[in-house]
């Protein structure tokens, strides 16, 4: 089986080449390197030696003719659909350019699967900006939850939702009548965070904007301090709440997930979706004594107005997957979380680039 992982180079994808090299399966990576490092591609091969089934493509889903003759050249059957711009604020300022790369962009790629005809698996990147500021009787947020976003991300990801929908409906009566069948999920995370335990690979976003390299940034001395946006939510401790998952508890679902897509069987016209968090409120304030906790230090924390259109609790009802497919994550632990980020981190203070430098310098 050959999956093809796009956005590979970034953080959470880089994670599931790993996780479905280690299932058996040939990998193609593709990354446009808009965000992400190869450096992560580069230690994968140093560490897990997967030789020759470990393709990467720089390249973007955008560009529909590289990405069928990618899907055709490698025999590619199943497809982890990660590559996405994913900042909030960004989106805001820069929607069309949101909507370009995360909407039609994923349209392309699907594009390239049908013409080249041999994906029968789909799993796409979804997430909970496409709930938007759900009122706070339909909290936890099951699956069912309607979807209102409220930023130009959360769209472009809702868009993209409605047509591997449509898509997937095609496919089914297709099939039906002899075509390749085809069966696809849509997996919507919640936060994710952490590193892999095993320090090869991290999460190294510029500029950052996760909570939890964030704080870590402070520890280690590269800010001077860090702000907490809101303290007066109506919330135990005034500050948001939000779902952490640990990254490598989110890749493990997707393999799992994959697995259990039954191309052609009843059902499979629809997309599966699955929340994917650990069905908990963390707040920033938690994430803040967590990260003092397992670093030791005692960085400095000031307290913000609000961001505008921040929801001050989001977290969700995670008991569907466990239910249906048996799976539950395994780091539930807020500090194991933080300390596998801050493992990294510590060892790869400038990030990956500077790591590979200094590393080549000794
Ligand atoms: N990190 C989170 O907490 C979180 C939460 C919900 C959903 N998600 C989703 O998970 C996915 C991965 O997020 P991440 O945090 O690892 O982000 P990331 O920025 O680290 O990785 C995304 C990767 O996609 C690549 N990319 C972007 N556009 C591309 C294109 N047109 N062609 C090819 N490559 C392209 C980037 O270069 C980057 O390497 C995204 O789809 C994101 O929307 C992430």
């Amino acid at each position: 089986m050959t999956t093809l992982i796009t956005g590979a180079a970034g953080y959470i994808a880089s994670h599931a080449v790993r996780r479905v090299l280690a299932s058996g399966h040939r990998v193609v990576g593709l990354d446009d390197l808009s965000r992400g490092n190869t450096e992560a591609i580069d230690a994968i091969r140093r560490h897990d030696q997967p030789r020759d089934r470990l393709t990467f493509v720089e390249g973007s889903i955008a560009d529909r003719a590289l990405m069928e003759s990618v899907i055709r050249e490698h025999g590619v059957t199943s497809v982890l659909h990660f590559a996405a711009l994913a900042y909030v604020r960004e989106s805001v300022e820069a929607p069309l350019r949101y909507y370009e790369n995360n909407t039609a962009g994923s349209i392309a790629l699907l594009q390239a699967c049908d013409n080249a005809g041999t994906v029968e698996r789909f799993i796409f990147s979804s997430t909970c900006a496409t709930y938007g500021e759900p009122p706070a009787e339909l909290i936890p947020i099951t699956e069912d939850c309607p979807q209102h976003p409220i930023n130009p991300y959360g769209h472009s990801k809702l868009a993209f939702e409605k047509v591997l929908a449509d898509y997937s409906a095609l496919r089914a009566s297709k099939s039906q009548d002899g075509g390749r069948p085809f069966a696809t999920a849509m997996l919507r995370y919640f936060n994710v965070a952490g590193s892999a335990p095993d320090g090869v690979i991290g999460e190294d976003h510029d500029p950052e904007t996760h909570i939890v390299p964030i704080v870590l940034q402070a520890a280690l001395g590269k800010r001077s301090h860090i702000s907490i946006f809101g303290t007066d939510h109506d919330t135990p401790d005034g500050t948001c709440v939000r779902d952490y998952i640990h990254v490598e508890d989110l890749v493990d679902a997707h393999a799992v997930v994959l697995d259990s897509l039954e191309p052609g069987t009843p059902g499979s016209e629809r997309p599966r979706v699955y929340n994917l968090g650990l069905g908990r409120g963390v707040s920033v304030r938690e994430i803040v004594d967590s990260a003092k906790r397992v670093t030791g230090v005692d960085f400095e924390v000031r307290d913000a107005p609000r961001h505008p259109a921040d929801p001050p609790v989001l977290y969700c009802d995670a008991s569907k997957i466990t239910r249906e497919l048996g799976w539950s994550p395994k780091i539930t632990d807020l500090d194991e979380i933080v300390r596998t980020a801050w493992n990294w981190m510590r060892e790869h203070p400038k990030g990956y680039r500077a790591s590979v430098t200094e590393s080549a310098n000794t």
